[in-house]
């Protein structure tokens, strides 16, 4: 637990420092992942919650339709997405807070989609952040995941696991594997049900998962 809130307090620090930068040097790198994700997010309904909201590259993508919360354990982050939302007039983001991914406010099942761009890798607990997600979301809803996520196979994955402890300082994760998120799915019923490449050619991956129906059988990654 003790690890869990200081590992919470270095991301802390380091998105201070990134925040005043961060849209400068991710704004295009990220731009496909950030429209895939959000047109998958739409595609689940109306309320839409965003893990990591950052400072808020995300939020212009989604539908005026849409209702979105968002919230980042940064409040400098969040102080860049708040100066976005007034100057751009992003009136469908209906609240942001400082929280952490481990331990979200919000009733059980909230809401249709639950968004975590780039922020999964980041998170000391993933496992319990996903929990926490499925949660609050609302049966039937998704669960969508923008980032790096490898398979851990060959010479690239060798060098991520060999960078991952420089990554980290940096607030990047290099050597997170896809089938943590995929070996959480299988035990809490839900399903990978589309993983979409996407620029820079498919570096970045965005999974959607959906809890499972009956005598589903829809696993994309069996
Ligand atoms: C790489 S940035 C991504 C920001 C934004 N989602 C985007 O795609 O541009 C990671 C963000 O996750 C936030 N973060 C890291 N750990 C977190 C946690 N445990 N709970 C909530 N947010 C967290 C950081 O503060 C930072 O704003």
């Amino acid at each position: 637990m003790g690890q869990v809130r200081n590992q919470a307090e270095d991301q802390q620090k380091i998105y201070q420092r990134w925040a005043p930068v961060y849209d400068r040097i991710y704004r295009g790198l990220l731009r496909d992942g950030h429209r895939t994700l959000a047109r998958l997010a739409a595609g689940a309904g109306t309320d839409i919650l965003e893990i990591g909201v950052g400072t808020g590259l995300v939020l212009s993508h989604y539908p005026r339709r849409s209702r979105v919360t968002g919230i980042d354990i940064s409040e400098h982050m969040i102080a860049k997405a708040r100066e976005k939302i007034d100057r751009h007039k992003l009136f469908h983001v209906r609240q942001l807070q400082v929280m952490d991914a481990h331990a979200l406010a919000f009733e059980d099942k909230s809401f249709d989609a639950v968004c975590l761009p780039f922020v999964i890798t980041l998170i000391p607990e993933p496992e319990r952040a996903l929990d926490e997600c499925a949660r609050v979301l609302r049966p039937g809803g998704e669960i969508i995941v923008a980032s790096k996520l490898g398979d851990g196979a060959g010479l690239q994955g060798a060098i991520e696991e060999a960078v991952a402890p420089l990554a980290r300082r940096i607030g990047w994760s290099s050597s997170f594997r896809l089938s943590r998120i995929t070996d959480w799915a299988h035990k809490r019923d839900f399903d990978a049900i589309e993983i979409l490449p996407v620029f820079p050619n498919g570096f970045f991956k965005v999974i959607r998962l959906k809890r499972r129906l009956p005598n589903a059988e829809t696993d994309l990654s069996r």
